[in-house]
């Protein structure tokens, strides 16, 4: 290294033509800036200029009763919140995946009132009042549903992310028509995707899902 460069490099040259801005200083700064922006945050909540944003009225709409597996669940959403957002993080009830979180893929599948939905594109907000089933709500008294234990006994599923969704799919599938052909369910369960490509395996299952369903009737 030349003599000139080793020169420009000693500490004492680069923070001179930093203008003295040292590391220490820089973090001084950064404090001193936080401390200021959080004591005007208290100055704005103290002279009120908040207040119509987060109102009481607000504050109490955002609390809402919704019946999940049967049971009335009180919940504190925001409007804008996604039915499979208040179930997974809200609720825990994580088997209520998110894949694309657009109305693509169908791995948010849940039913409302019976009726197969995109758990992603559906707002909380508007299903106060409706019956809302996930996959932990399938098994009744220690019993699976059939079409969990079609899931069970084909092993149909690869990595298992799109499971639950195709799983209520089936579901739905079965109460529109307890019968249908393998052609018959492959339509009716078009709305949800497998990234593995297991299609073949999935049909099995349904197909099994029929025969189980069947034999419990
Ligand atoms: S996550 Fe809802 S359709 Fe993909
Ligand atoms: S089994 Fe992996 S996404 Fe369907």
């Amino acid at each position: 290294m030349s003599e000139v460069l080793s020169e420009m490099l000693q500490p004492e040259v680069i923070q001179s033509r930093r203008g003295g801005f040292t590391r220490r200083k820089f973090i001084k700064g950064v404090i001193a800036a936080g401390a200021t922006a959080s004591a005007a945050g208290y100055l704005f909540r103290g002279s009120g200029v908040l207040t119509p944003m987060l109102s009481a009225q607000d504050a109490v709409e955002r609390l809402i009763t919704v019946n999940v597996n049967g049971q009335q669940r009180r919940v504190d959403v925001p409007k804008h919140e996604t039915l499979a957002m208040t179930l997974r993080y809200q609720l825990g009830l994580t088997g209520t995946k998110l894949g694309c979180d657009r109305a693509e893929c169908g791995a948010c599948t849940v039913l409302l009132d019976g009726v197969t939905h995109y758990g992603c594109s559906i707002l909380t907000h508007s299903v106060a009042g409706r019956e809302v089933t996930t996959i932990e709500g399938l098994e009744q008294d220690g019993q699976l549903h059939p079409v969990q234990q079609a899931v069970m006994d084909e092993g149909g599923f690869q990595c298992a992310f799109c499971a639950p969704g195709f799983a209520m799919s089936m579901v739905g599938m079965l109460s529109k028509n307890p019968n249908p052909t393998r052609e018959e369910a492959a339509v009716l369960l078009s709305g949800n995707l497998c990234r593995c490509g297991d299609y073949d395996k999935i049909l099995n299952t349904a197909m099994r899902a029929v025969e189980l369903s069947g034999t419990r009737a």
